[in-house]
């Protein structure tokens, strides 16, 4: 993010330290990421504790410190999923992007993820791609997930 587009962040949320979480997750849309120097401009204009921002940042899921892929996948691995073979949408992410949980594709494309729950127990597995939810999942319908991504991406 360039000094300027963080500062019209910074601006935009008036710079009062209760605005901590709202500034996060403007920088997280616009960069895809919370760098170390966001991180520092955010501490400084909110006078807010650079442990405490650092803290903010690692403490919601919603919110990386690497760069994340344009495609985000979250797989859930919580007892409710994980009986109904969530392990194997984790098997599906490692052939066909190969990845594991935590990590990026070369290519930028996407990153994948594991949480613990996602809130739809009853619906397992659940794969979520870019905030949208998919229940039920099975490692055939999670490829067909990816393949239209990547047609999407003109990287089929
Ligand atoms: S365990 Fe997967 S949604 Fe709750």
């Amino acid at each position: 993010m360039t000094v300027a587009a963080l500062e019209k962040i910074l601006e935009d949320r008036e710079g009062t330290a209760d605005q901590l979480i709202e500034t996060l997750q403007d920088i997280q849309q616009a960069d895809g990421y919370i760098s170390e120097e966001s991180i520092t401009a955010v501490s400084d204009k909110l006078g807010v504790a650079l442990i405490e921002v650092y803290r903010a940042a690692c403490f919601y899921k919603a919110f990386s410190l690497t760069p994340r892929g344009r495609h985000l996948i979250t797989v859930c691995l919580g007892t409710a999923c994980h009986v109904r073979g969530a392990h194997r949408m984790i098997d599906e992410v490692i052939g066909q992007l190969g990845i594991n949980p935590g990590e990026t594709t070369d290519d930028g494309l996407f990153t994948v993820e594991s949480v613990n729950c996602l809130g739809a127990c009853a619906l397992g597995p659940v794969v979520v791609l870019d905030d949208k939810y998919h229940d039920h999942m099975t490692p055939s319908k999670l490829r067909k997930l990816i393949e239209s991504v990547r047609k999407q991406e003109g990287k089929a």
